[in-house]
């Protein structure tokens, strides 16, 4: 029997043929923006639902979930066995297939021990840098400044890139190992350059920097953040998501933390590298950082697996108590009885670094032992957005506390509480929040599209109407469709009031958004969880994932942002068949009766479409 094939080969055969062309030559595809699609080849459909990416290499179909690469499709397609399938790819390609003795148990975390390995080389060699290279008294006399010791800096494995392009290139990678390469590329140390002619093509991602390694629970490294030296800017760069780096996932500390091996009870989350060092310098050793973004719901629920406590670290500026009270809603799902999450605004001007340091460790711990609790941050916060004293303010609060109250688990001991509080708060019974429990989880339909609220003039619809002019390109509605998308996912019960278009997708979002739309019609769910879990196993699972996870995005999820995207999409399809029509009337050709009735129609709708974006527009005004 032959032996395996290298996984090597697989990959440069993988990089050397174009899925597009397999796809191709056996099914026709039509190109849909950045994509091509098609009907699946693997089963019975009437419109396409099945794309290729050539950015991705991969195909998928949203309608049976066949997916894979080049190699996968010329199996499935073709009825061949792995190597067949292997030899007849490569035969196009003109390569000649390798064999090789080996075990074929492959685990993924084998695949990916390469990468840990390399990546605590590369933090090895930037903690030698700090101590030997010709220029590491910059770096030096830069963490003296702030107060380091060098104890602390070993500790967290503190190191420094030195200025250069190569440096940790041809520490690692000699000269031009393609293998270390590709795997430096891959865990984001390299970048590639784009200008395929230059001879040098990859350079050092982190130079110049003091480089905080990042390390997970395990204690591999995994990723780097990197502090220039002075003012320049990016202040800090850190490493991009790559297999063995999730940003929403992991904490800077928590690995250190638990090193300690001093009982935890709890965790206090700051927001940079210097501050969880300078906390844990000065035996404050439960600090964790989010890695430049907001603290996520899965980073909490890691949290609350350790410890029953967690207080939100926050400068007093106004930034600051925004950022608190997105942490609040984020944190809210979480709090089961017995857990507790904690506000603490610290004085203008200071973070945990500045202020231990000036403080001490005794007075900081004071700070944190009266740190707000959530329900008093919550009334205090909401109540300074209103005029609590007039009876209208008070309805006001019921409006903005009840969908806050209703994020916290149901039974609760503390939503038992809160939901008390705000009775007390404003005096009589929560109508706001009755209304939310006996709708679980759903947002109220958005108003109905009555036409007897137009002006007289533009109810009726003359015979020709004029349509304007709009841009409904993919490029220009990208944001929109990403914002819709974005809130589908984190609010998957919005579908329910949505009506599914009858667009052509024209980017890998707009399919993504019809298609996630399209799945939550059949199964309808009220959590992200619950549609995460129908793309698990899917090329499209991390995308969406990420898309749930994003804590940047303060979007806050309406049915009516949805439904204009699906308006807009469906009308640049009715556009584009109106311009077909159009155009052989231009052409002197006659149209069909139908297709007379068919232009009629689609004026008519697109008319009707634009009629509703004018009103909104004239509504709000920008
Ligand atoms: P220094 O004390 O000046 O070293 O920084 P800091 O730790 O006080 O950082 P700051 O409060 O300015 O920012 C908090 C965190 O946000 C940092 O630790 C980084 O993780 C992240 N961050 C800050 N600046 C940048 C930046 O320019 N780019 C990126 N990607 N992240 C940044
Ligand atoms: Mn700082």
């Amino acid at each position: 029997m032959a032996g395996r094939i290298p996984q090597s080969f697989i990959d440069d055969l993988l990089a050397r043929v174009d899925v597009v062309d397999v796809v191709d030559s056996r099914v026709k595809l039509k190109k849909t923006g950045k994509n091509y699609s098609a009907c699946c080849p693997f089963h019975n459909e009437k419109s396409p639902s099945f794309t290729v990416s050539p950015d991705k290499q991969f195909y998928y179909c949203f309608g049976c979930g066949a997916t894979g690469s080049a190699l996968k499709f010329v199996m499935e397609y073709d009825g061949l066995s792995f190597p067949d399938a292997v030899e007849k790819l490569a035969t196009q390609a003109g390569m000649e297939v390798p064999r090789e003795q080996a075990s074929f148990e492959v685990r993924q975390e084998q695949q990916h021990q390469p990468l840990f390995e390399l990546m605590q080389k590369a933090g090895q060699y930037y903690e030698q840098m700090l101590r030997a290279h010709d220029k590491k008294h910059r770096a030096v006399d830069y963490l003296k400044n702030r107060g380091l010791s060098g104890k602390a800096a070993k500790f967290f494995g503190i190191g420094y890139a030195p200025p250069g392009w190569d440096n940790l290139q041809s520490h690692l990678a000699g000269q031009g190992d393609k293998e270390t390469i590709k795997q430096l590329i891959a865990c984001g140390m390299l970048i590639e350059k784009d200008d395929g002619a230059d001879k040098y093509r990859t350079y050092d991602r982190f130079r110049d920097r003091i480089m905080f390694p990042i390390r997970d629970a395990r204690g591999r490294y995994i990723a780097f953040g990197g502090r220039v030296l002075g003012d320049e800017k990016p202040k800090y760069l850190n490493s991009p998501e790559t297999p063995i780096f999730h940003k929403g996932r992991e904490l800077y500390g928590l690995y250190e933390a638990r090193k300690i091996r001093q009982k935890l009870t709890r965790f206090v989350i700051v927001e940079g590298y210097m501050d969880v060092v300078a906390l844990a310098e000065f035996g404050i050793h439960y600090a964790v950082a989010t890695l430049g973004t907001a603290t996520s719901e899965h980073h909490l629920r890691r949290l609350f697996k350790i410890v029953p406590e967690v207080i939100f670290c926050f400068d007093g500026d106004q930034a600051g108590r925004t950022a608190a009270a997105r942490a609040m809603e984020t944190v809210l799902p979480v709090l089961d009885d017995g857990l507790q999450a904690r506000f603490l605004f610290l004085p203008d001007g200071e973070d945990p670094d500045t202020l231990i340091r000036r403080e001490g460790k005794e007075a900081f711990e004071q700070r944190l032992n009266k740190a707000d609790h959530l329900p008093e941050f919550l009334f205090e916060h909401l109540k300074s957005q209103v005029d609590f004293d007039t009876l209208n303010g008070k309805a006001r609060l019921d409006q903005l506390a009840a969908p806050l109250i209703n994020r916290l688990p149901r039974g609760t001991t503390l939503r038992n509480l809160m939901e008390k509080t705000l009775q007390d708060q404003i005096g009589t019974e929560s109508a706001a929040l009755k209304k939310l429990e006996n709708q679980p989880d759903s947002e109220p339909p958005p108003a109905a599209d009555s036409h007897d609220q137009l002006p007289a003039h533009l109810q009726e619809e003359p015979q020709e109407p004029d349509i304007p002019h709009v841009d409904h390109s993919a490029d220009t509605l990208a944001p929109l469709v990403h914002k819709a998308l974005s809130s589908l996912v984190k609010k998957p019960s919005l579908a329910e009031s949505l009506e599914l278009p009858d667009a052509d997708p024209q980017s890998e979002h707009e399919r993504l958004l019809i298609e996630v739309l399209k799945k939550l019609k059949n199964a309808p769910q009220s959590s992200s969880v619950g549609l995460l879990i129908q793309w698990i196993g899917t090329p499209y699972q991390a995308e969406l994932q990420q898309i749930a996870d994003n804590p940047h995005s303060q979007i806050q999820p309406s049915a009516a942002d949805i439904g204009s995207v699906l308006k807009q999409m469906n009308a640049r399809t009715l556009s584009a068949e109106l311009n077909v029509l159009d155009g052989k009337l231009k052409r002197g050709e006659k149209l069909t009766d139908e297709e007379k009735t068919r232009q009629r129609e689609i004026r008519r709708q697109l008319h009707s479409i634009h009629k509703k974006r004018a009103r909104i527009y004239s509504q709000n005004p920008h």
